[in-house]
């Protein structure tokens, strides 16, 4: 057993939690789109086409933003294609993922789909293969009131108010070769500039991202986000982040300090955006986006070179397990204790691309392992993030160095005064005691402790066994007296300890 003391201190507040940090993205890429969110044919799908068991889990994942349409999808799209009448809308080449996209699905859908899941529309725009201009006709579409051609188009399609999306990207991952109408940071960054602007014009209420770098891995990291920054600084809200953890080579301990790795690419970001601040004598803090963020086992992606043509083929469906499901449940701690600077993530993709849903025809859909973590910290995540540094022994983290063994993040809601305690323990074979002390708030009684992890590392939950993998109770539930939690933390595991107020 390995031993760890820290405190739980209700000032010690790094921020409100921002509820845009519970993020998904949903692209036309795969069968996220079409056989996950929309399937006309399948005997769960609602008069719009919408899978309702696929609405239900979103709803329960409690998801509050939705990036659309994507992604690598949108550097090639027409939004046009995707509104009016569905019989007269176009089939086109999707470059992106060699597929053959169908437009049966569009903004109107999309829109009336995020309506049905209460979740905030969060907008990219092309400006890989398009631009300024038909940024700005897409902003009319949506939230110009009327009067005009496009806002009167989207009235004669059955929506009279503006729909009033708020969040906006301009463009996606404009630094990758793969990107279709790829640029130099130069470029972008004037074109980010020049849309920012002329958007604003159609909507001043608007919020706005710059694309950052697809990920720390690109030879311009860094130099882009500098370099975008200089031309967009005083124009956009947010730059985003992108990052995907997979394991290497059997690197069980790397795999687990994945928020190690995502706590330093975020604070890595944070240091140049207020370089860039400096620079200008500016006292904005730019604010983060971290639109995608998942793991994704991309080396067992054939590339979408290799692709044959056709509709919603199914693309990078990932099956995850109780180890991935540790690890994302790890990231989200990440997210939390940087929640002063991002104030939007989004885990990519909601449903059957690399994703906590998955669907298949004719069955009920159902959560991989991943869902979990997510659901839990999305649900009970509340209030205000507190800092927590655990005093905790370290792991060889292989190709990541040392990294602590145990990590700890807390969340307080001043209203209740409920604290919610996240924590994991990467160490690969000992259990961790876990011994937080409650300065602030002595009597506070555990009112809930679930686990994931600790054993069973690789299995998964599957369309015939869709519950294998749940969080459960343990046996040796966390205990609160004298104004301190005492926890066991399995090896390789992932735990929330909730705890309220002794009734007065
Ligand atoms: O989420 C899958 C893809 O990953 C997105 O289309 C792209 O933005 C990223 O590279």
């Amino acid at each position: 057993m390995i031993h760890c003391d820290a405190v739980l201190e209700l000032s010690f507040v790094i921020a409100p939690v921002p509820r845009r940090l519970f993020g998904s993205f949903v692209e036309h890429m795969g069968r996220c789109v079409y056989g996950g969110v929309f399937d006309p044919s399948d005997p769960a799908a609602d008069e719009d086409g919408f899978r309702r068991d696929v609405m239900e889990l979103t709803r329960e994942l409690g998801v509050s933003v939705v990036r659309y349409p994507g992604g690598n999808f949108v550097s090639g799209y027409d939004w046009r294609d995707g509104i009016g009448p569905i019989a007269e809308r176009p089939a086109r080449l999707d470059l992106a993922w060699r597929s053959v996209e169908p437009n049966t699905f569009g903004l109107d859908e999309f829109m009336r789909w995020s309506a049905a899941v209460d979740c905030e529309p969060m907008m990219a725009v092309n400006l890989g293969t398009r631009g300024i201009a038909e940024a700005c006709e897409l902003l009319e579409y949506t939230n110009h009131p009327s009067g005009t051609a496009l806002s009167d188009l989207r009235r004669r399609h059955g929506t009279a108010d503006p729909y009033g999306i708020k969040l906006w990207c301009l463009g996606n991952e404009m630094d990758g070769p793969w990107q279709t109408g790829h640029k130099s940071a130069e470029d972008y960054g004037k074109l980010a500039a020049e849309t920012a602007k002329a958007m604003r014009q159609v909507d001043p209420s608007i919020e706005l991202v710059a694309c950052g770098s697809s990920n720390d891995r690109m030879p311009t990291f860094g130099q882009w986000e500098a370099t975008v920054l200089d031309h967009t600084f005083d124009h956009v809200d947010y730059l985003s982040l992108h990052a995907y953890f997979q394991q290497f080579d059997h690197d069980q301990n790397a795999f687990l300090a994945s928020a190690v790795a995502m706590d330093s690419f975020i604070d890595g970001i944070v240091a140049t955006c207020d370089h860039i601040a400096a620079k200008r004598r500016s006292p904005k803090r730019m604010k983060l986006s971290f639109d995608e963020w998942n793991i994704w086992y991309e080396s067992r992606f054939v590339g979408h070179t290799n692709l044959e043509w056709m509709t919603a083929p199914r693309l990078i469906e990932d099956t995850y397990t109780t180890l991935d499901a540790v690890v994302v449940g790890n990231l989200l701690m990440s997210l939390l204790r940087h929640s002063d600077r991002i104030d939007i993530a989004c885990q990519a993709q909601l449903v059957n691309v690399i994703a906590p849903i998955r669907s298949e025809p004719g069955e009920p859909a159902w959560r991989q392992t991943i869902f979990h973590p997510f659901a839990l910290t999305a649900r009970h995540a509340r209030g205000d993030v507190l800092r927590v540094e655990p005093r905790t022994p370290t792991i060889d983290a292989g190709a990541r160095g040392e990294a602590p063994a145990v990590d700890v993040v807390a969340t307080r809601d001043p209203g209740s005064g409920e604290y919610a305690v996240f924590a994991v323990n990467r160490h690969p074979d000992q259990n961790a005691l876990l011994s937080l002390r409650m300065t602030s708030s002595p009597g506070l009684r555990v009112v809930e402790h679930v686990t994931l992890g600790g054993s069973d590392l690789l299995a998964s939950n599957t369309s015939e066994h869709p519950d294998r993998v749940q969080p459960a109770i343990p046996d040796n539930r966390a205990v609160s007296a004298e104004g301190v939690l005492t926890a066991e933390l399995p090896a390789v595991s992932w735990s929330m300890i909730r705890l309220a107020p002794e009734p007065s």
